[in-house]
């Protein structure tokens, strides 16, 4: 071997030229989703199925889906390893909460809607009779605020271009780029819902049976989809704050979304129990892989990050259970069986408590308008339902505001305590 050859060969470190591999070959997936044949750019496959709604949507608002949609990036531009896609967004900076300059009574905000109907006693109000997309910043302090309150609202009929919803979630905060979802052309940050779509680009594989085996138990099954109830991004170091989703095509019945929420979640453990689980830590993971650098073969790995398992929300000062079936991983200081124990009874806490549930029709509009919904990921669970069977089509964009970084504040009250409600536990037996 020639002393040339050697120094080339120790100018690649094996890593670097793992990750040249994968980026070079047409075969081998990145992201890891070895069923993943989505193209890098604009997708022509998806042209063949867009909803006419949807293009409708698109082309009004000028997107350009000449080239095919949705769009994923670049191939150059998604990480291969878990570091690399953990140290997106590892950044500090200043998060403003918008709530917290909201006038508490949100005059300017309910004052101006025909209707604001609350959809459950604890979770979810719709209002009707105002436009997204011509709120005033007034207006936009205030909905966060409502949403930080009541988990979930809801706007139907509104005519969004991808651009302003884009514009919206920048207000509430930094907007989440996915370093490998689909997006709307040109609008990172605008992530593409699209589970019709998904299923054939992706090889997700729902059926009738399967949608839903992950809500039994998720690490054992597949989890398909978003049928399994979740909170989204909860490995970002800032994990989400509001959440909007507008889905431009919508089946005419079936499709639903239910949230729960945290706060009252929270309210439904005994004292004892929410003392102890006051100031404890659990491990949260991402829903995409990526390869360990220092063990590539191992196969996927997800991002990792630790966040306290009750949050006090900046706005409302409420504390919330934070923790989910599809993406909390274990609560740290405990062993591993003390640990499935204790969450999977948290999970169900949100699963079964239909009275802190909320499950939302969403209904077709005219072609060019769609409905929206409004969350804050900080205090509440989420999941769809796969019950149209993608026989009818349906499709979203989605934009998330991220938020500060998690804490818990001892000295913060829960929802029930904080507005004088009964915390009577002489039932419990
Ligand atoms: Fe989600």
């Amino acid at each position: 071997m020639s002393s040339t050859t050697t120094l080339k060969l120790q100018a690649i470190p094996v890593d670097k030229e793992i990750e040249n591999l994968i980026r070079s070959s047409k075969e081998i997936a990145i992201g890891l989703n070895a069923n993943d044949t989505r193209h890098f750019g604009p997708d022509p496959d998806g042209l063949k199925i867009l909803p006419e709604s949807t293009r409708k949507r698109l082309v009004d608002a000028g997107i350009d889906i000449s080239e095919g949609y949705p769009s994923r990036p670049d191939k150059s531009l998604i990480p291969v390893y878990v570091d690399e896609a953990a140290a997106i967004r590892d950044d500090d900076y200043e998060y403003v909460e918008r709530a917290k300059r909201a006038d508490p009574e949100k005059k300017a905000l309910l004052g101006a809607a025909k209707q604001v109907i609350h959809l459950t006693n604890h979770i979810g109000t719709e209002i009707v009779g105002l436009q997204l997309e011509d709120l005033t910043d007034q207006q936009k302090d205030e909905l966060a605020l409502l949403v930080a309150e009541r988990v979930v609202v809801f706007f139907r009929d509104q005519k969004l271009s991808p651009q302003k919803q884009l514009e919206l979630g920048e207000y509430w905060g930094r907007v989440e780029k996915h370093p490998q979802a689909s997006q709307v052309n040109g609008l990172p940050g605008v992530s593409v819902i699209w589970q019709d779509y998904f299923q054939k680009s992706l090889g997700v594989g729902l059926t009738f049976k399967n949608n839903n085996l992950g809500n039994f138990d998720a690490t054992k099954n597949a989890v398909r989809g978003t049928q399994v109830w979740h909170t989204d991004l909860v490995h970002e170091k800032r994990p989400a704050g509001l959440t909007h989703l507008h889905l431009d095509a919508i089946p005419e019945f079936g499709g639903d979304t239910l949230w729960a929420s945290g706060y009252a979640a929270y309210d439904k453990l005994s004292e004892e129990f929410k003392k102890f689980l006051d100031g404890k830590q659990a491990v949260y993971v991402s829903a995409h892989g990526y390869l360990d650098r220092k063990n590539p073969f191992s196969g996927p790995k997800k991002i990792e990050r630790v966040h306290p398992i009750i949050r006090t929300h900046p706005a409302t000062g409420w504390k919330s259970l934070f923790v989910n079936r599809g993406m909390t991983k274990r609560i740290v200081g405990l062993s591993s069986v003390e640990s499935d124990l204790i969450l999977n009874y948290l999970f169900e806490v949100f699963e079964k408590n239909a009275d802190i549930q909320v499950r939302f029709k969403w209904t077709p509009s005219k072609p060019g308008y769609g409905t929206s919904a409004i969350w804050d990921n900080r205090v509440s669970q989420h999941r769809s339902t796969w019950d149209h069977e993608g026989k009818e089509s349906r499709h979203g964009t989605r934009v998330t505001s991220l938020a500060e970084l998690p804490y818990f504040d001892p000295e913060s009250k829960s929802q029930r305590e904080a507005l004088g409600l009964p915390l009577d536990e002489k039932d419990f037996f």
